[in-house]
């Protein structure tokens, strides 16, 4: 931080118009800062409760599966059915912060923020895809939940040493800005 040379100050000081002295009206009391709130959940009940119902609901009103009887397009028919769909993709947005909390994220400095907050992005594009009612778009959204939750668990959740599932954590830890381990 650079200061002005003091006589520069003096200066500007001078050359400001002269005031009446009036004494300052009484500021307003700050507003206190917000106190932390407690997490209420683990992790684990947030991912029960509710971002995995929230997911459930979102992929089922997407996309399109095949069965016995052919293939079932799964994308909302009714204004119900894409409320549906909006509500539980604004639940997921939401549900990135509720990661990012204080006491809940597991990792505050590593990639975890980075995967919740791909929470929160691909819950905003669901709700916007299902507000517009486009059936694609809904697609890509439940797509891009779907990899939120595969990226994050694949770092996160410990797998046994000879699982065949391998995860690049040098390369999440460089997305982070991150020194590898
Ligand atoms: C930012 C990280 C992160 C994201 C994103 C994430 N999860 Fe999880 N999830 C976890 C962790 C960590 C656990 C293990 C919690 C534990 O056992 O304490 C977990 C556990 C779970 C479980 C098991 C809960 C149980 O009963 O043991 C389910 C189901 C689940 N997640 C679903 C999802 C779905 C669906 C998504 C995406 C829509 C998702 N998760 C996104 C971190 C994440």
């Amino acid at each position: 931080m650079r200061h002005l040379p003091i006589v520069i100050a003096a200066a500007l000081a001078c050359a400001l118009p002269a005031v009446a002295q009036t004494p300052a009206p009484p500021k307003p009391a700050a507003a206190p800062a917000p106190a932390a709130r407690p997490t209420l959940l683990s992790v684990k009940d947030v991912m029960r409760r509710i971002v995995n119902p929230a997911a459930e609901t979102y992929w089922a009103h997407s996309g399109v599966v095949d069965d016995e009887k052919g293939s079932n397009d799964r994308a909302p028919t009714t204004q119900a059915q894409w409320d549906i769909s909006i509500n539980s993709a604004a639940q997921l947005a939401e549900a990135g912060n509720l990661l990012m909390m204080e006491g809940r994220a597991r990792d505050p400095n590593g990639p975890w923020m980075k995967y919740a907050q791909a929470l929160n992005s691909a819950g905003i594009a669901g709700m916007a895809a299902a507000t517009a009612k486009d059936h694609d778009k809904t697609f890509d959204a439940g797509s891009a939940i779907y990899d939120s939750c595969f990226n994050c668990h694949g770092r996160y959740i410990p797998r046994p040493k000879d699982s065949l599932y391998k995860h690049d954590i040098d390369k999440d830890l460089k997305d982070a800005g991150k020194a590898p381990k």
